[in-house]
């Protein structure tokens, strides 16, 4: 389905030098990844965070956490990235001031052809132990999960941040950066609720950049952006890759 962008917008994507995508949940939501807030389906009205994604959580049972990971990365596994990763990568490919921000663990948009991409939040392919944050490409099978590092013996971790965790410095601070110099942001699937990254879209908008929010619902964004498209990003982000690469 296309859908008509307003003439004001289709004049600013059309001059912007630099460009920021940001990216939450709901971009993933068409390749078939829950989203985290949704009120039925979403990751947490079925699990509760502190439960699953704290680190007290993993010491207080880390076979629970491992298997819960494992659980969604299996369903990464199998899904594919939609045409909003692919919408993404095209701009990229066409604009050299374009820079990529994700909270997404899920590795669709590096699959999608996106390189200039910062993942705030890691990446739930990755691996890592718990105590050194060592590395680890592979394993040996163990009966009580999680498995242990190869370097250290110490247990094995997704390497995502959780709760109460810092987000990967120099990722924050390239993310600032661009956000406080770009000249158009676009915010696309996230509830804008999770700190710090959620200051990025009011960092972009209280230094100038054009704010464009793509959501079929409203968030705390939706009153500074200055353009908000109720639509899905899969439909959106199609029609700006087309205008923008005219
Ligand atoms: P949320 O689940 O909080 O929000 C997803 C947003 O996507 C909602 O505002 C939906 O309205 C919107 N949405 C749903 N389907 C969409 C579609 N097809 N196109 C566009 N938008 C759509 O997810 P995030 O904002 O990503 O943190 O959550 C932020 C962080 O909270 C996550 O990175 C995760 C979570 O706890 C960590 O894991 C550290």
């Amino acid at each position: 389905m296309a859908i008509d962008l307003p003439f004001e917008l289709i004049d600013r994507l059309r001059v912007a030098k630099r460009i920021v995508a940001f990216t939450g949940a709901g971009i993933s939501a068409e390749s078939g990844l829950s989203t985290f807030r949704d009120k039925q389906t979403g990751l947490w009205a079925q699990y509760r965070p502190e439960d699953l994604a704290t680190p007290q959580a993993f010491r207080r049972n880390p076979r629970m956490v491992w298997e819960w990971y494992e659980w969604r990365r299996g369903f990464v596994a199998k899904v594919e990235p939609n045409p909003g990763h692919h919408a993404l990568a095209r701009i990229e490919a066409a604009r050299p001031g374009f820079f990529l921000v994700t909270q997404n663990v899920d590795g669709l948009h590096a699959r999608a052809g996106s390189r200039n991409l910062v993942e705030l939040h890691g990446n739930i392919r990755r691996t890592i132990c718990f105590e050194h944050r060592h590395l680890a490409e592979s394993w040996e099978p163990v009966e009580e999960p999680p498995p242990r590092c190869e370097r250290c013996g110490g247990l094995l971790r997704p390497d995502v941040v959780w709760f109460g965790e810092a987000l990967p410095e120099n990722a924050l601070r390239r993310a600032q950066e661009a956000a406080a110099h770009c000249d158009l942001f676009l915010s696309i699937g996230t509830s804008t609720l999770v700190y710090p990254a959620a200051e990025l879209p009011f960092i972009a908008g209280s230094n100038g950049a054009t704010v464009i929010e793509i959501n079929p619902d409203f968030t705390p964004l939706s009153k500074l952006a200055d353009f908000v498209l109720r639509e899905k990003a899969g439909v959106a982000l199609p029609a700006i890759a087309a205008t923008m690469l005219e």
